[in-house]
């Protein structure tokens, strides 16, 4: 814990001295026995790693700094962007959760670093206590003071998915599946009224069959932009953890999930008893299913909904998808 409390005060430059004692430290007391032990394997692995998250870091200071300059707007963080910024003072961190980037894992995780030896095993705790809001402290419960001091001081980190996969994954998750009617009853009802011609009675009083076709129609009318932020599981992820003006540490990756999270979890000096749960989901939004998803999606509507999403596109250097018609 120690060692990352140094790597907050100059992240820059500790992840190089950061490897090093590892380096020295292993090099000290495993003198090459183990046949597993492979010091410069360990070594490059690590500064590898570093110079990744770095690249990652530079590309959103890209992105952002090339929306500042084509966009007069400007705008102050309130306490109330704050909302997905979840707290661990233990050991000094920050998780911006983003739905559909295996959130509820990372919720795990936290609970188990908040939790002072209450939980040591994530899988241990179920799914719907990782969600339940007193569970785990947000950035906005804190006064204005206490605020800047965390922002200015704790690991921050996020994790990311590609846009279109997410959003295909949330309405997967949100419409096709049976077991909970909440948001067929706020938003299904809503979009089958507005975009469903001749719908059936059934359909208007249950919205329990929304295509994707009506939700894309759903997303890109202008009259949801003025209705208020969009929901947290299909909000951009610039406008839920707001990375231009917070700055992350560290870039997360649902494609590199387990590296990504165990390499935040060494950083954090807790690599040697807590890793990230791994898992294999079979239900997983893959991108052939999502390229399925769009195939019906006139190429007018694809270029809408690719301009909602292209702060997130860019700023998380994921490329235009291949199967859209943009032309
Ligand atoms: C961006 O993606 C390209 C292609 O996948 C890759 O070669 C490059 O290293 C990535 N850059 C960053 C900053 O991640
Ligand atoms: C359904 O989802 C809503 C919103 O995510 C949640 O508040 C509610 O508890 C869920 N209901 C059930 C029965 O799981
Ligand atoms: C809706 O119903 C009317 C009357 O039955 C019919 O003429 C029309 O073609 C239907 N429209 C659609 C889009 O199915
Ligand atoms: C595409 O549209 C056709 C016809 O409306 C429908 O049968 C099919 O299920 C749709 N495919 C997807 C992946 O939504």
């Amino acid at each position: 814990m120690r060692m990352s409390r140094i790597c907050r005060m100059v992240f820059a430059t500790c992840l190089g001295s950061f490897v090093l004692v590892i380096f020295y430290f292993q090099s000290l007391f495993n003198p090459g026995e183990s046949p597993s032990f492979t010091p410069q394997r360990e070594c490059s692995d690590l500064s590898g790693a570093a110079t990744l998250h770095q690249a990652r870091r530079d590309q959103v200071v890209d992105a952002c700094r090339t929306y500042s300059a084509s966009s007069r707007k400007r705008r102050v963080l309130t306490p109330g962007d704050l909302k997905h910024l979840v707290v661990d003072e233990d050991h000094e961190l920050i998780y911006c959760y983003v739905p559909k980037v295996a959130c509820t894992n990372w919720k795990r995780v936290m609970m188990v670093l908040t939790s002072r030896g209450k939980y040591t095993d994530p899988m241990k705790i179920p799914s719907n206590e990782a969600h339940i809001p007193s569970n785990l402290k947000t950035l906005n419960q804190y006064s204005i003071s206490e605020i800047n001091h965390r922002l200015k001081n704790y690991l921050k980190f996020l994790f990311v998915r590609e846009p279109f996969e997410r959003l295909v994954s949330a309405y997967r998750n949100k419409f096709t599946l049976k077991y909970n009617s909440s948001f067929h009853k706020r938003f299904g009802t809503r979009i089958i009224r507005r975009y469903r011609k001749n719908a059936t009675q059934d359909a208007l009083v249950n919205g329990d069959d929304v295509k994707f076709k009506e939700f894309i129609e759903y997303l890109v009318d202008p009259a949801t932009q003025k209705d208020g932020p969009l929901n947290e599981h299909w909000q951009t992820v610039y406008q839920l953890c707001h990375p231009c003006h917070i700055h992350y540490d560290m870039v997360g990756k649902y494609e590199t999930l387990e590296d990504d999270s165990n390499y935040l979890l060494e950083l954090v000096g807790v690599g040697n008893f807590l890793r990230f749960p791994s898992y294999a989901k079979s239900t997983r939004t893959t991108d052939i299913m999502t390229a399925q998803f769009f195939s019906n999606i006139s190429s007018q509507q694809q270029i809408q909904v690719y301009q909602l999403y292209k702060m997130d596109f860019h700023m998380f250097n994921y490329s235009i998808p291949s199967y859209l018609r943009l032309d």
